[in-house]
Protein backbone atom coordinates (compact mmCIF):
# COMPACT_ATOMS: atom_id res chain seq x y z
CA UNK A 1 0.00 0.00 0.00
CA UNK A 2 2.75 2.54 -0.76
CA UNK A 3 -0.14 5.25 -2.37
CA UNK A 4 -2.70 4.67 0.64
CA UNK A 5 -4.75 7.55 1.06
CA UNK A 6 -3.32 9.63 -1.88
CA UNK A 7 -5.06 11.45 -4.86
CA UNK A 8 -3.66 10.88 -8.45
CA UNK A 9 -4.61 11.95 -11.52
CA UNK A 10 -3.92 10.39 -14.42
CA UNK A 11 -4.30 10.98 -17.78
CA UNK A 12 -5.13 8.65 -20.62
CA UNK A 13 -6.21 6.85 -18.51
CA UNK A 14 -9.07 5.00 -20.14
CA UNK A 15 -6.30 2.52 -22.23
CA UNK A 16 -2.79 1.09 -22.38
CA UNK A 17 -0.51 2.49 -19.93
CA UNK A 18 -2.40 4.85 -18.09
CA UNK A 19 -5.45 1.80 -17.55
CA UNK A 20 -2.53 -0.07 -16.12
CA UNK A 21 -1.23 2.78 -13.73
CA UNK A 22 -5.01 3.59 -12.78
CA UNK A 23 -5.09 0.14 -11.54
CA UNK A 24 -2.00 -0.18 -9.79
CA UNK A 25 -2.14 2.91 -8.23
CA UNK A 26 -5.44 1.99 -6.93
CA UNK A 27 -4.64 -1.28 -5.41
CA UNK A 28 -1.35 0.66 -3.78
CA UNK A 29 -4.25 2.66 -2.09
CA UNK A 30 -4.85 5.95 -4.26
CA UNK A 31 -8.09 7.38 -5.41
CA UNK A 32 -7.42 7.44 -8.87
CA UNK A 33 -9.14 10.24 -11.28
CA UNK A 34 -9.17 8.71 -14.79
CA UNK A 35 -9.11 11.41 -17.52
CA UNK A 36 -9.44 10.68 -21.22
CA UNK A 37 -11.19 12.07 -24.18
CA UNK A 38 -12.57 8.46 -24.64
CA UNK A 39 -15.05 9.11 -21.27
CA UNK A 40 -16.49 5.96 -21.96
CA UNK A 41 -13.53 4.15 -21.71
CA UNK A 42 -12.26 6.26 -18.53
CA UNK A 43 -15.86 5.51 -16.93
CA UNK A 44 -15.48 1.83 -17.59
CA UNK A 45 -11.71 1.54 -15.82
CA UNK A 46 -13.55 3.42 -13.23
CA UNK A 47 -16.33 1.26 -12.43
CA UNK A 48 -13.96 -1.80 -12.58
CA UNK A 49 -11.68 -0.32 -9.98
CA UNK A 50 -14.58 0.57 -7.72
CA UNK A 51 -15.89 -3.16 -7.66
CA UNK A 52 -12.71 -4.02 -6.99
CA UNK A 53 -13.03 -2.23 -3.46
CA UNK A 54 -11.05 1.19 -5.00
CA UNK A 55 -11.89 4.69 -5.22
CA UNK A 56 -11.87 6.45 -8.67
CA UNK A 57 -13.71 9.37 -11.22
CA UNK A 58 -14.04 9.67 -14.51
CA UNK A 59 -13.44 12.72 -16.55
CA UNK A 60 -13.80 13.56 -20.20
CA UNK A 61 -11.54 15.78 -20.63
CA UNK A 62 -8.52 17.26 -23.28
CA UNK A 63 -5.42 17.26 -22.53
CA UNK A 64 -4.83 20.07 -25.45
CA UNK A 65 -7.12 22.41 -24.14
CA UNK A 66 -5.84 24.32 -20.88
CA UNK A 67 -9.21 25.01 -19.66
CA UNK A 68 -10.44 21.40 -19.73
CA UNK A 69 -7.02 20.51 -18.45
CA UNK A 70 -7.91 23.55 -15.34
CA UNK A 71 -11.21 22.33 -14.72
CA UNK A 72 -10.13 18.54 -14.48
CA UNK A 73 -7.66 19.43 -11.58
CA UNK A 74 -10.72 21.86 -9.93
CA UNK A 75 -13.23 18.56 -10.36
CA UNK A 76 -10.28 16.33 -8.80
CA UNK A 77 -9.88 18.79 -5.84
CA UNK A 78 -13.60 19.41 -5.44
CA UNK A 79 -14.80 16.02 -5.05
CA UNK A 80 -11.96 14.32 -3.73
CA UNK A 81 -10.18 16.86 -1.48
CA UNK A 82 -6.74 17.34 -3.17
CA UNK A 83 -3.99 16.26 -5.84
CA UNK A 84 -0.42 14.15 -4.38
CA UNK A 85 0.07 13.01 -7.74
CA UNK A 86 0.03 13.80 -11.49
CA UNK A 87 0.59 11.46 -13.72
CA UNK A 88 0.78 13.09 -17.70
CA UNK A 89 0.56 10.68 -19.82
CA UNK A 90 -1.99 10.89 -22.37
CA UNK A 91 -0.25 10.99 -25.83
CA UNK A 92 -0.72 10.22 -29.62
CA UNK A 93 0.75 9.52 -32.59
CA UNK A 94 1.30 10.21 -36.25
CA UNK A 95 3.75 8.46 -38.84
CA UNK A 96 5.06 10.01 -41.80
CA UNK A 97 8.07 10.56 -43.35
CA UNK A 98 9.64 14.27 -42.64
CA UNK A 99 9.39 15.64 -46.40
CA UNK A 100 5.72 14.76 -46.45
CA UNK A 101 4.70 15.60 -42.86
CA UNK A 102 1.31 16.93 -43.15
CA UNK A 103 1.42 20.37 -41.10
CA UNK A 104 -2.25 19.87 -39.55
CA UNK A 105 -0.67 16.52 -38.08
CA UNK A 106 2.73 18.10 -36.86
CA UNK A 107 0.48 20.55 -34.97
CA UNK A 108 -1.86 17.40 -33.96
CA UNK A 109 0.86 15.86 -32.06
CA UNK A 110 2.53 18.66 -30.15
CA UNK A 111 -0.76 19.97 -28.80
CA UNK A 112 -1.05 16.59 -27.44
CA UNK A 113 1.73 15.47 -26.59
CA UNK A 114 3.80 18.79 -25.51
CA UNK A 115 1.45 21.13 -24.99
CA UNK A 116 -0.60 18.30 -22.69
CA UNK A 117 1.92 18.16 -20.60
CA UNK A 118 2.34 21.58 -20.03
CA UNK A 119 -1.13 22.13 -18.91
CA UNK A 120 -1.28 19.29 -17.09
CA UNK A 121 1.92 20.06 -15.11
CA UNK A 122 0.77 23.57 -14.57
CA UNK A 123 -2.40 22.91 -13.56
CA UNK A 124 -1.56 20.56 -11.13
CA UNK A 125 1.46 22.23 -9.84
CA UNK A 126 -0.99 25.03 -8.45
CA UNK A 127 -2.22 23.47 -6.67
CA UNK A 128 0.23 20.85 -5.12
CA UNK A 129 2.26 24.83 -4.26
CA UNK A 130 -1.31 25.96 -2.97
CA UNK A 131 -1.03 22.34 -0.59
CA UNK A 132 2.73 22.10 0.44
CA UNK A 133 4.26 19.67 -2.01
CA UNK A 134 3.43 17.09 -4.47
CA UNK A 135 4.75 14.47 -7.57
CA UNK A 136 4.22 14.75 -10.90
CA UNK A 137 4.93 12.59 -13.63
CA UNK A 138 5.34 12.67 -17.68
CA UNK A 139 4.88 10.07 -20.15
CA UNK A 140 8.43 10.52 -22.57
CA UNK A 141 9.44 8.22 -24.63
CA UNK A 142 12.90 6.98 -25.68
CA UNK A 143 11.69 9.00 -29.46
CA UNK A 144 12.93 11.77 -26.83
CA UNK A 145 16.56 10.49 -27.39
CA UNK A 146 16.79 9.69 -30.52
CA UNK A 147 16.02 10.16 -33.93
CA UNK A 148 13.43 7.44 -35.03
CA UNK A 149 12.28 7.89 -38.73
CA UNK A 150 9.03 8.52 -39.93
CA UNK A 151 7.98 10.74 -36.36
CA UNK A 152 9.16 13.91 -35.95
CA UNK A 153 6.21 15.67 -34.68
CA UNK A 154 6.35 12.76 -32.19
CA UNK A 155 10.29 12.90 -31.24
CA UNK A 156 9.96 16.41 -30.93
CA UNK A 157 7.53 16.89 -28.44
CA UNK A 158 8.87 13.63 -26.28
CA UNK A 159 12.26 15.55 -26.58
CA UNK A 160 10.64 18.78 -24.86
CA UNK A 161 8.75 16.52 -22.48
CA UNK A 162 12.31 15.78 -20.99
CA UNK A 163 13.57 19.19 -21.23
CA UNK A 164 9.67 20.00 -19.31
CA UNK A 165 10.66 17.31 -16.46
CA UNK A 166 14.15 19.38 -15.86
CA UNK A 167 12.71 22.63 -15.86
CA UNK A 168 10.04 22.08 -14.02
CA UNK A 169 12.07 19.74 -11.11
CA UNK A 170 14.48 22.93 -11.00
CA UNK A 171 11.68 25.27 -10.60
CA UNK A 172 9.51 23.68 -8.01
CA UNK A 173 11.89 21.93 -5.67
CA UNK A 174 11.15 24.60 -3.50
CA UNK A 175 7.68 23.55 -3.20
CA UNK A 176 7.98 20.44 -2.08
CA UNK A 177 7.10 19.16 -5.84
CA UNK A 178 8.80 16.88 -7.71
CA UNK A 179 8.85 16.15 -11.52
CA UNK A 180 10.12 12.97 -12.98
CA UNK A 181 9.18 11.15 -16.52
CA UNK A 182 9.24 7.59 -17.61
CA UNK A 183 10.97 7.07 -21.07
CA UNK A 184 9.03 3.69 -22.46
CA UNK A 185 10.23 1.81 -25.37
CA UNK A 186 7.93 -0.73 -27.58
CA UNK A 187 5.12 -1.51 -24.94
CA UNK A 188 2.24 -3.63 -26.23
CA UNK A 189 -0.60 -1.20 -26.87
CA UNK A 190 -2.75 0.04 -29.44
CA UNK A 191 -0.82 2.50 -30.44
CA UNK A 192 1.74 0.28 -31.04
CA UNK A 193 -0.49 -3.04 -32.34
CA UNK A 194 -1.33 -1.13 -35.22
CA UNK A 195 2.06 -1.23 -36.47
CA UNK A 196 2.55 -3.93 -39.45
CA UNK A 197 4.04 -7.09 -38.39
CA UNK A 198 7.03 -5.98 -39.80
CA UNK A 199 8.21 -2.86 -38.41
CA UNK A 200 7.37 -4.64 -34.53
CA UNK A 201 9.85 -7.24 -35.97
CA UNK A 202 12.46 -4.50 -36.62
CA UNK A 203 11.93 -2.78 -33.52
CA UNK A 204 12.52 -5.74 -31.34
CA UNK A 205 15.60 -6.52 -33.06
CA UNK A 206 16.91 -3.39 -31.52
CA UNK A 207 15.64 -3.77 -28.18
CA UNK A 208 18.46 -6.38 -26.33
CA UNK A 209 15.76 -7.86 -24.01
CA UNK A 210 14.23 -9.03 -27.42
CA UNK A 211 10.51 -8.47 -26.72
CA UNK A 212 7.66 -5.66 -26.48
CA UNK A 213 7.65 -4.44 -22.41
CA UNK A 214 4.18 -4.51 -21.02
CA UNK A 215 1.88 -2.00 -19.63
CA UNK A 216 2.68 -3.41 -16.09
CA UNK A 217 6.17 -3.13 -16.33
CA UNK A 218 5.76 0.50 -16.90
CA UNK A 219 3.06 1.06 -14.10
CA UNK A 220 5.01 -0.11 -11.58
CA UNK A 221 8.30 2.78 -13.16
CA UNK A 222 5.07 5.03 -12.64
CA UNK A 223 4.79 3.40 -8.56
CA UNK A 224 7.61 4.20 -7.94
CA UNK A 225 8.19 7.45 -9.00
CA UNK A 226 4.53 8.51 -7.14
CA UNK A 227 5.80 7.01 -3.91
CA UNK A 228 8.25 8.07 -1.15
CA UNK A 229 10.79 5.50 -2.24
CA UNK A 230 11.19 7.88 -4.94
CA UNK A 231 11.85 11.04 -2.00
CA UNK A 232 15.01 12.37 -3.74
CA UNK A 233 14.55 11.59 -7.34
CA UNK A 234 13.54 14.51 -9.23
CA UNK A 235 14.00 16.05 -12.80
CA UNK A 236 15.18 12.33 -13.78
CA UNK A 237 13.45 10.37 -17.25
CA UNK A 238 13.65 7.11 -16.44
CA UNK A 239 13.54 4.77 -19.24
CA UNK A 240 11.58 1.55 -19.38
CA UNK A 241 12.86 0.51 -22.45
CA UNK A 242 14.69 -3.33 -22.16
CA UNK A 243 18.14 -2.04 -22.73
CA UNK A 244 16.85 -0.39 -25.82
CA UNK A 245 18.76 3.08 -24.74
CA UNK A 246 21.81 1.63 -23.44
CA UNK A 247 22.86 -0.18 -27.16
CA UNK A 248 24.33 1.14 -29.70
CA UNK A 249 25.06 -0.74 -33.38
CA UNK A 250 24.51 -4.59 -32.97
CA UNK A 251 23.24 -7.36 -35.28
CA UNK A 252 21.72 -10.81 -33.62
N1 LIG B 1 3.08 2.10 -26.32
C1 LIG B 1 4.36 2.44 -26.44
O1 LIG B 1 5.17 1.67 -26.95
C2 LIG B 1 4.84 3.77 -25.94
C3 LIG B 1 6.22 4.01 -25.99
C4 LIG B 1 6.70 5.23 -25.53
C5 LIG B 1 5.82 6.17 -25.03
N2 LIG B 1 4.48 5.91 -25.01
C6 LIG B 1 3.61 6.95 -24.48
O2 LIG B 1 2.79 6.42 -23.46
C7 LIG B 1 1.60 7.20 -23.36
C8 LIG B 1 0.41 6.30 -23.34
O3 LIG B 1 0.39 5.58 -24.57
P1 LIG B 1 -0.29 4.15 -24.75
O4 LIG B 1 0.68 3.30 -25.48
O5 LIG B 1 -0.86 3.68 -23.46
O6 LIG B 1 -1.43 4.56 -25.80
P2 LIG B 1 -2.98 4.17 -25.92
O7 LIG B 1 -3.37 4.63 -27.26
O8 LIG B 1 -3.18 2.73 -25.55
O9 LIG B 1 -3.67 5.08 -24.79
C9 LIG B 1 -3.64 6.48 -24.87
C10 LIG B 1 -4.82 7.05 -24.10
O10 LIG B 1 -4.74 8.50 -24.17
C11 LIG B 1 -6.03 9.00 -24.49
N3 LIG B 1 -5.90 10.28 -25.18
C12 LIG B 1 -5.44 10.52 -26.44
N4 LIG B 1 -5.48 11.83 -26.71
C13 LIG B 1 -5.96 12.45 -25.61
C14 LIG B 1 -6.23 13.80 -25.28
N5 LIG B 1 -6.04 14.79 -26.16
N6 LIG B 1 -6.71 14.08 -24.04
C15 LIG B 1 -6.95 13.10 -23.13
N7 LIG B 1 -6.73 11.78 -23.41
C16 LIG B 1 -6.25 11.46 -24.63
C17 LIG B 1 -6.65 7.91 -25.39
O11 LIG B 1 -8.08 8.04 -25.47
C18 LIG B 1 -6.18 6.65 -24.68
O12 LIG B 1 -7.06 6.26 -23.64
C19 LIG B 1 1.64 8.19 -24.54
O13 LIG B 1 2.11 9.44 -24.10
C20 LIG B 1 2.64 7.54 -25.48
O14 LIG B 1 3.26 8.48 -26.32
C21 LIG B 1 3.96 4.73 -25.44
Amino acid sequence: MRLQGRIAAITGGALGIGRATARLFAAEGATVALGDVDVAGAEAVAKEIVAGGGRALAVGMDVGDAGQVRDFVDRVVSELGRLDVMFANAGIAHSAPFLEHPEAEWHRVLRVNLSGVFFCCQAAARQMVRQGGGRIIATASINGFRGVENLVGYNVAKAGVIELTKTLAVELAKHHIAVNAIAPAQIDTRLTRSLPEEARRRRVDRIPMGRFGDVDEVARAALFLASDDASYVTGHTLAVDGGYLAGGLWSR
